[in-house]
């Protein structure tokens, strides 16, 4: 059994959002975003990597003022959509510090990207490559293959990538299209807490590399994606430079120039700037003698825990309640969903002294809360962020 408790005047939270909590009780559900921390591990990302080119993913938290704080210390953007590229532009991001990451695009949305200055594209399919070189002329682009990284904690499948030897031949083939190779990229699934994660990866970057000088066609970069990880409550992530030393060493035994790095960080710039504030509205048990009581919270699967699905990401909890006693409990959201049950198989003990209408922090919620929680689902909102610092 995990103890999650402690109170809301945590050491965890910053000083900034403890006391606008206390000054200015938001109503819940809401996410509270620290936009000095987001700072923080923007700088901690760049100074573990100097020599990476840091192209926040945008999706993680598409916030304006995230996406304006970070334009604002020179971070270079992955953007996924057309609305994500509109959305950078407004926010004083140029042009040509966007990157089209998402290989799942349609003809229209590239000659859009390129239309507003966007100038570097990912594929991982023939028929994109097609229309990358019909719709976005002389661009810089990727070819993303698959790897292998099932460590992930939010693992993506086999959704995107092509097979190794299908990258070498496209990136031939958008050689010979006009397009700037800059050459290969994958993504080892988001949250990843193993630095060795990349190295698999970058070993087979460094191969097509290799293959690609040998008919003439120059790589100039390798771009690793991300997946670079947060601490949740059953997760420790290791510090950022070792992630770094074991990409530096990688990249120095498999490639044999020195590649222009990129990376593309979501999670780990924005998760521990984040804390939800929700309220429970209502403990109650199956049956008299039922060991667990279920909580059910004000927020749920469809209002911002999207990343509870499959319990992936076990959130570290906080209540104002002493630690003890307490007790089992599976955690709920408010909809009229089965599905929106958040943890049933995870094992989280609250106090017993919980009651309708007390708060419960769910903390380093920053990334791939808010942005998953766009539609009112059940006539829930979708949640509402406030920012401080
Ligand atoms: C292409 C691409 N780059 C970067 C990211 C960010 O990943 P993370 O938040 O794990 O750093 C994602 C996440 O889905 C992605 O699809």
């Amino acid at each position: 059994m995990h103890a999650v408790l402690d109170s809301v005047a945590s050491p965890d939270l910053s000083p900034r959002l403890r006391a606008f909590l206390a000054d200015r009780a938001p109503a819940t559900p809401c996410l509270l975003i620290d936009l000095a921390v987001v700072r923080t591990n923007y700088h901690a990302m760049r100074a573990a990597l100097p020599e990476a080119a840091i192209f926040y993913a945008v999706k993680a938290n598409p916030a304006p003022e995230v996406v304006r704080a970070l334009a604002a210390e020179g971070s270079a953007f992955d953007v996924a959509s057309t609305g994500e590229i509109d959305l950078c532009l407004a926010q004083g991001a140029a042009p040509e510090s966007l990157s089209y990451g998402n290989p799942i695009k349609k003809a229209a949305d590239i000659a859009y990207a390129h239309a507003r200055g966007v100038r570097r594209f990912t594929f991982d399919a023939e028929g994109d490559l097609e229309n990358l070189a019909e719709h976005a002329p002389g661009s810089r682009v990727w070819c993303r293959f698959l790897v292998d990284a099932p460590q992930s904690g939010t693992p993506f499948g086999k959704k995107f990538g092509c097979a190794p030897a299908m990258a070498r031949r496209l990136l031939i083939r958008a050689h010979e299209l006009g397009l700037a190779v800059d050459g290969a990229c994958f993504h080892v699934g988001s949250q990843h807490t193993d630095p060795a994660a990349w190295v698999a990866g970058i070993a087979e970057a460094g191969a097509i590399a290799r293959d690609l000088a040998t008919v003439g066609v120059p790589t100039r970069s390798l771009n690793l994606g991300g997946g670079f990880p947060a601490s949740y409550r059953d997760q420790q992530a290791p510090p950022l430079t070792a992630h770094a030393e074991a990409i530096r060493a990688a990249v120095a035994e498999h490639f044999d120039q020195a590649p222009e790095l990129v990376v593309e960080p979501g999670r780990a710039i924005v998760a521990t700037a984040g804390m939800i504030r929700s309220e429970v509205v209502l403990v109650s048990r199956k049956s008299d003698d039922d060991e667990y009581r279920w909580v059910y919270l004000d927020i749920g699967r469809y209002s911002g825990l999207a990343e509870t699905e499959n319990e992936y990401i076990a959130y570290r909890l906080r209540t104002a309640h002493p630690a003890t006693p307490d007790g089992p409990v599976v955690i709920a959201g408010p909809t009229c969903d089965g599905d929106d049950v958040i943890y049933q198989n995870t094992p989280y003990r609250l106090p017993m002294a919980l009651r309708a209408g007390d708060h419960v922090d769910i903390l380093d919620a920053g990334a791939y809360t808010a942005s998953y929680s766009s539609v009112s689902f059940n006539g829930f909102p979708p949640l509402p962020t406030v920012f401080v610092g």
